[in-house]
């Protein structure tokens, strides 16, 4: 079902302290949203924390990433099994960071989403065009085949557990957003290209997420677009006023 979404992807910021101060300020506004889906994703260390500090309130709990193996001999990663464990349902995949830093490519995180959706959580998954890719127009095909490498070989079913996050690499962290017109079109792509691949029902069903320095003055003209369900926040997601007004925006 198409859900309007807003998140927080927290990153590398955030101790237990400062994550206390900002969920409770959340909690106090987020207390009841039927109408929006609010997701924080803190790090991996206060994961349990926040899950148990949001039981019985209306926000969600995400992941920043997973490992693609069940379990065993992977230093430093973290499993589903253990997501799931501390009562995290959602985790992001594909964000441009853990592509451009750590090597992520579309065929390991086909892996990742495979493993995630064993495990019955829910996927944002990321991808977006670098800026190079946009200058050149290549924009369309490489978020085309990122989608196709890593989720087209999915059965219909399985989508019922995706939200897709589009943030062009350019747009992230730059204070550079896309224009609401360049937001709408390559949701309106990626709709089309779902359509293609799957049919219309389940492109008109999935929920697509903008992310790129969306802030409070930006939102409300990239939300009001018809193709947009919503964001995808880093750095205005770090401050309780700034993601309380983008979730207002929506
Ligand atoms: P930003 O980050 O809002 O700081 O640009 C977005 C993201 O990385 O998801």
């Amino acid at each position: 079902m198409r859900k309007k979404i807003v998140a927080g992807n927290w990153k590398m910021n955030k101790n237990l302290e400062e994550t206390g101060v900002l969920l409770s300020e959340l909690k106090a506004k987020f207390k009841n949203t039927p109408s929006v889906e609010v997701i924080v994703a803190p790090t991996f260390t206060n994961l349990y924390y926040a899950s148990q500090e949001l039981k019985g309130c209306d926000i969600l709990v995400a992941a920043q990433n997973m490992h693609q193996a069940e379990g065993g001999a992977f230093t430093g990663e973290i499993s589903a099994s253990m997501l799931k464990s501390v009562g995290v349902e959602l985790v992001i995949l594909g964000h441009s960071e853990r592509r451009a830093y750590f090597g992520e490519t579309n065929e390991l995180l086909s892996e990742k989403v495979k493993t995630a959706l064993r495990h019955d959580m829910t996927i944002l998954f990321c991808f977006g065009e670098e800026l190079e890719d946009r200058k050149s127009e290549n924009h369309f095909s490489v978020v085309e085949s990122q989608l196709k490498n890593a989720l087209f070989d999915l059965n219909e079913d399985a989508w019922k557990n995706i939200v897709l996050a589009y943030e062009p690499v350019w747009a992230i962290g730059t204070g550079e957003t896309a224009s609401p017109e360049q937001a709408q079109e390559m949701h309106a792509f990626i709709r089309k290209t779902i359509a293609n691949a799957y049919n219309t029902k389940l492109a008109e069903e999935v929920s697509i997420l903008y992310g790129g320095s969306v802030k409070p003055n930006n939102a409300t003209e990239i939300f009001a677009k018809p193709d947009v369900d919503g964001g995808l926040i880093g750095g205005a997601s770090l401050n309780a006023e700034s993601f309380i007004a983008i979730a207002e925006a929506l």
